[in-house]
């Protein structure tokens, strides 16, 4: 299959083109290269004749016509999004630009050529989603595809909004889509800003390891390529106009996730004055509207689609621990982008 993967110098859609690349598909990436972008992130596939880059911006419609009509997709992955839920507090414009207004011509681009390709019914337009849609949780409970749409955070609004227009596309134009939501990733080439890399990255510096509110926020975590397995699958054998939910079952609190993290660094590279990293751990005041916990009910990808993640959460944190002590040539020269290493929507 031909795929169009938007984002993919991004975190999640480089994990995407890797997999796809390596399962023998020919895939395009198609990405902006904000601050977010890193293309050593596909360096592993990028001399394959399978792969090639489009360097583009969704916000401009002529570009992604352009696109289209040159490599004529059989498939779209559309993952290109501004990403960082502190950043969409502080600058709500880029995601609303972004995020809303570039899915919004994803769409347009992507009917206007399968319009002229006659409908084909075997398209896709699989359109890559957060759990964050739905809100927060309570103690108990967990969203299925069912629970209602209620975003609290500019980042997730804007989400939610794309999501809508695709679910419209779909219903109004009969492009012929399939939507996932998942919940949080991690692993290799995670952007420091994120929580997980910048605890990593924070011990090693003998820094603060910040951690918002009293670090009782729950999160599921999912290691990404668990996640680019399950967009395939779902590319491949999701139902038409359906929503998948995906997720781990992998619940942690965030003081939690952070103690696991430090007792691997305690066991790998231990510090030189023989204390714990969880020494360095720090309370840090919270960010507003924060969602107090996420938990993702998978049953629909499970039952129907028979998808199941690889690796625990142990076995995944351990080796994105070790992927970060192993690849400082990576992670060293993005601690210098705009914002990394700031408290930034505080
Ligand atoms: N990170 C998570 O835990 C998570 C969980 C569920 C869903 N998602 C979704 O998955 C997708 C990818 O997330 P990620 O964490 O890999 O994000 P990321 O920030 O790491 O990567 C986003 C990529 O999109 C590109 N991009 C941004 N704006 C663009 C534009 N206007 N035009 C073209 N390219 C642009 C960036 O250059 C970057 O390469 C997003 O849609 C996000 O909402 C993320």
């Amino acid at each position: 299959m031909k795929l169009l993967v938007t984002g993919g110098a991004g975190f999640i859609g480089s994990a995407v083109v890797r997999l796809a690349v390596t399962r023998g598909h020919e895939v395009v990436n198609l990405d902006a290269l904000t601050y977010a972008a890193c293309l050593e992130n596909v360096a592993p596939v990028a001399d394959s004749s399978l792969y090639s880059f489009e360097k583009a911006d969704i916000r401009d419609r002529p570009a992604l016509d352009r696109i289209f009509a040159a490599h004529k997709p059989d498939a779209v992955m559309h993952l290109a999004a501004e990403s960082h839920v502190d950043r969409s507090i502080d600058g709500p414009a880029a995601f609303i630009e972004t995020n809303v207004t570039g899915t919004f011509n994803m769409l347009e681009a992507a009917r206007s050529y399968w319009e002229s390709a006659g409908r084909p019914e075997t398209f896709r337009f699989h359109h890559i989603s957060t759990d964050e849609v739905f809100g927060t949780l309570g103690a108990t409970g967990q969203f299925t595809e069912e629970t209602p749409y209620a975003p609290n955070s500019p980042y997730s609004a804007s989400k939610a909004a794309s999501d809508h227009l695709v679910r419209a596309w779909h219903e109004t134009y009969g492009l012929p889509v399939v939507l996932t939501n998942c919940s949080n990733n991690y692993g290799p080439y995670h952007f420091p800003e994120k929580l997980i890399p910048v605890v990593i990255l924070n011990a090693l510096a003998g820094k603060p390891l910040p951690i918002y509110g009293d670090g009782s926020n729950v999160r599921d975590w999912l290691y990404v390529e668990d996640h680019a397995d399950a967009l395939l699958l779902v590319l491949e054998k999701g139902a038409l106009g359906r929503s998948y939910n995906i997720g781990g079952e992998n619940e942690r609190s965030n003081l939690e996730l952070v103690q696991t993290l430090c007792d691997i660094l305690d066991e790998k590279r231990p510090r030189e004055d023989g204390k714990a990293y969880a020494a360095q751990i720090t309370f840090v005041r919270d960010r507003p509207g924060h969602d107090a916990r996420y938990a993702i009910d998978p049953e629909r990808i499970r039952t129907e689609l028979g998808w199941r993640p690889s690796v625990t959460v142990e076995e995944g944190l351990a080796r994105t621990v070790q992927w970060y002590l192993d690849n400082e040539d990576w992670w060293r020269p993005l601690l210098n982008r705009d914002g990394v290493g700031k408290r930034l929507g505080a």
